[in-house]
C-alpha cells in the first residue's frame, strides 16, 4: 500500500544531503507502526533518488528517538498478531535490513534520547554523531522485556562485550560521551555543533566515488562474517566489480590524476570526481596542484 501523504516524518533535501526525521516529537519520537510503514517506503524511495547522496537519520524537535511506541506498537497490538507482525516487519526491514545494505551513505544525527528500540537504526547506519548531552538507554529490562528485534544482537557485536552486558542487563542511561568511549557511535560534539558537524561528515563522503564508497562500506560488513578464504575471494570479486560498473572508471581517473597530472595525494585527499566532489587536503597539508573546488552535490 503506498503511503500518499507523510505525517509520522518528515524528509527535506539540501546540496545533496537527505534529511530524514522521525516526526513525533510529542511523543519522543517513539516510533508508531504508522511511522514505520513510512519510514520503510521513504528509505526505499530515497534509495534511487538522484537528488539524495547522503542520507541523515535524525528525529524532530531534538529527540532521536524513544524507541517503540509502547502504547501503540506493543499494547494495541497484543491482540492484533496480523497487525503485530505486518509492523514489526517493516521496523525489522527499515532499521536494519535497508539501513545495512543501502546503497548510499547513512548518518544518524543524535540528540535527546535514543532508547531501547532506536538503538537498531543507531547501529543500522553507517555512521553516528550524538549530541554530548544525548541520554542513551538500553530499558528493556526496565520494563520486562529483553532487548528484542536485534537490538542485543547489534549491540553485542557493536561494542566489546561487558558495555553490552552492563548497558543491556542494568538498562542505565550513558551520555553521548560515554557512547563514543564505548564505539557505539563515531563521535559526541556540543549539541550546538551537531548539525554542523553532520553536515561536514556528509559533505566528506559527497567527495567519494559513489561507486567506490558503496563497494567499501558493502565490503567492511560483510567480511565481518566471513573467514579469510571467503573473504578474499568476496573482496576480489568487488574490486572487480567496481571497475566494470563505475561511471566514474575511478581506478585509472585516481592513477591518472596522481601518477600523470600529479593532481593530489590519496593518503590524504580524494581525486577529484565527475561531479566535481574533490576534496580539500587534510588540515596542514598543502594542495599539490590547482585547489581543488569542493562542490556540493
Ligand atoms: N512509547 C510510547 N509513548 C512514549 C514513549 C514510548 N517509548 N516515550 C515517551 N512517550 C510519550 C509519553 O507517554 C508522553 O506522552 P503523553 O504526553 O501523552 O503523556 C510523551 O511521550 C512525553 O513523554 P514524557 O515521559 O513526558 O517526556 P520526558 O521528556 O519527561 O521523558 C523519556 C522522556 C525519558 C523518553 C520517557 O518518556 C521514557 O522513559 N519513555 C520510555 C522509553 C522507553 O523505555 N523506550 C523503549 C521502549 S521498548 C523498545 O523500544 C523495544
Amino acid at each position: 500500500m503506498a503511503i500518499t501523504k507523510l505525517e509520522c516524518v518528515t524528509v527535506e533535501k539540501q546540496d545533496g544531503i537527505t534529511w530524514v526525521m522521525l516526526n513525533r516529537p510529542e511523543k519522543r519520537n517513539a516510533m508508531s507502526p504508522q511511522l514505520h510503514y513510512e519510514m520503510d517506503e521513504t528509505l526505499r524511495d530515497l534509495e534511487t533518488d538522484p537528488e539524495t547522496k547522503v542520507v541523515v537519520i535524525g528525529g524532530n524537535g531534538g529527540y532521536f528517538s524513544a524507541g517503540q511506541d509502547l502504547k501503540m506498537f506493543f499494547r494495541e497490538n497484543e491482540k492484533n498478531p496480523a497487525g503485530r507482525k505486518r509492523a514489526a516487519e517493516a521496523a525489522n526491514r527499515w532499521r536494519w535490513e535497508r539501513l545495512y545494505k543501502y546503497d548510499k551513505p547513512t548518518i544518524a544525527m543524535v540528540e535527546g534520547y535514543c532508547v531501547g528500540g532506536a538503538f537498531m537504526q543507531l547501529l543500522g547506519t553507517d555512521f553516528a554523531i550524538a549530541a554530548e548531552d544525548t541520554v542513551f538507554s538500553l530499558s528493556e529490562v526496565n520494563w520486562g522485556i529483553l532487548p528484542g528485534a536485534l537490538v542485543s544482537k547489534v549491540v553485542a557485536d557493536a561494542v566489546l562485550p561487558r558495555h553490552a552486558l552492563y548497558y543491556c542487563c542494568l538498562g542505565e542511561a550513558f551520555d553521548g560521551k560515554e557512547a563514543e568511549r564505548i564505539g557505539m557511535i563515531n563521535f559526541a560534539v556540543p549539541k550546538k555543533k551537531l548539525r554542523a558537524e553532520t553536515i561536514k561528515l556528509a559533505k566528506k563522503l559527497m567527495e567519494k566515488s559513489p561507486a567506490v564508497l558503496r563497494a567499501t562500506k558493502h565490503a567492511v560488513r560483510q567480511v565481518r562474517t566471513m573467514d579469510f578464504d571467503q573473504s578474499y575471494d568476496y573482496l576480489a570479486a568487488k574490486g572487480q566489480a567496481i571497475k566494470v560498473g563505475d561511471p566514474e572508471d575511478s581506478y585509472n581517473t585516481g592513477l591518472k590524476q596522481f601518477l600523470d597530472e600529479k593532481a593530489y595525494k590519496p593518503t590524504f585527499q580524494s581525486f577529484k570526481t565527475k561531479d566535481g566532489g574533490a576534496s580539500k587536503p587534510a588540515k596542514g597539508k598543502k594542495p599539490l596542484a590547482k585547489k581543488s573546488k569542493v562542490k556540493s552535490a
